[in-house]
């Protein structure tokens, strides 16, 4: 499949050198996921409206999308609209529903060229019609795409997403379809939004909060977290490759010590010799 640059840029020999770098350095994340914050105090800094804040941050998710495909993310996750976003002013709501309009329309075919593959979580039918339509014909063109897949987060959150999963195991519950003591990690996994995608192995979040923000609660267990100043529209993936390079220091222990780790990798290291 023919694939053109997602930013219409060629790709520089540094860049190509800093990505081959991190792949030989360590593991590539799986599953990458942004909180994109800032795009209002961007704006603000600048004496500019907010919604300009937010169409600079296009550029940036095209530049986040076009590294984590080149170095080899299988799933990148991005915080778009939260369910608490309804909450703020309409003309800004509606503004953001025209941008997203209008990035859907232009970008699909590209990531189409591109073999990536676009998702989303949510509550979709609270989106504008014509948006939801977008979204949908943009799923649709894209679903058998293998390099990577790029979710959106709309009109999400992650007690959104964790009360469904409990409504609908509920439900199966009282049909008699499943017992209480089926319930545990696995049937809740499966009956989430993201059933289908592995939890992230690294949350970046820009602009300087500390917080998760009702974002991927019960898949960001053991994620390892990555807190930027930059705002959303000055990040670009230059602080993505500083993003890898730190998880790639971390040692990820899911509750248990190093010498566990170590033996572990020793057994996997004989099983595949
Ligand atoms: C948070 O910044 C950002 C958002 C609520 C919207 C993010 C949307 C985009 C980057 C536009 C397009 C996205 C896609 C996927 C096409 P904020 O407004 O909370 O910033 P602040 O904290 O400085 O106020």
């Amino acid at each position: 499949m023919e694939k053109i640059a997602i930013t219409n840029k060629k790709q520089t020999k540094e860049d190509i050198l800093r990505q081959s770098l991190l792949k030989e350095r360590g593991q590539i994340p799986e599953h990458v996921a942004i909180i994109m914050d800032g795009n209002g105090r961007w704006a603000k800094e600048r004496g500019k409206m907010r919604i300009q804040g937010h169409k600079a941050g296009v550029d940036s998710v095209r530049d986040s999308i076009e590294a984590c495909a080149q170095l080899g993310v299988g799933h990148l996750t991005l915080y778009a609209f939260s369910t608490e976003n309804w909450r703020r002013p309409k003309t800004e709501v509606s503004a953001l529903m025209k941008l997203l309009i209008q990035t859907l329309r232009k970008e699909t075919i590209n990531l189409n060229k591109n073999d990536i593959r676009l998702n989303a979580i949510g509550e979709l039918e609270r989106l504008p019609s014509i948006c939801l339509n977008e979204l949908k014909e943009g799923m649709e063109m894209t679903k058998d795409n293998q390099r990577m897949v790029i979710t959106l987060a709309l009109s999400y959150s992650g007690r959104w997403d964790i009360n469904n999963a409990v409504r609908e195991i509920a439900q199966k519950f009282k049909s008699g379809e499943i017992s209480a003591d089926a319930i545990n990690d696995d049937l809740i996994r499966k009956h989430l939004a993201t059933a289908e995608i592995p939890d992230p192995d690294l949350l970046i979040r820009t602009g300087g909060d500390f917080r998760i923000s009702n974002f991927l609660l019960w898949q960001c267990a053991y994620t390892e977290f990555f807190i930027t100043n930059k705002y959303w529209p000055d990040f670009r993936r230059d602080q993505i490759y500083e993003a890898i390079e730190a998880y790639q220091t971390r040692e990820r222990r899911f509750g248990m010590i190093s010498e566990q780790l170590y033996e572990q990798q020793k057994t996997q290291a004989k099983a595949t010799a």
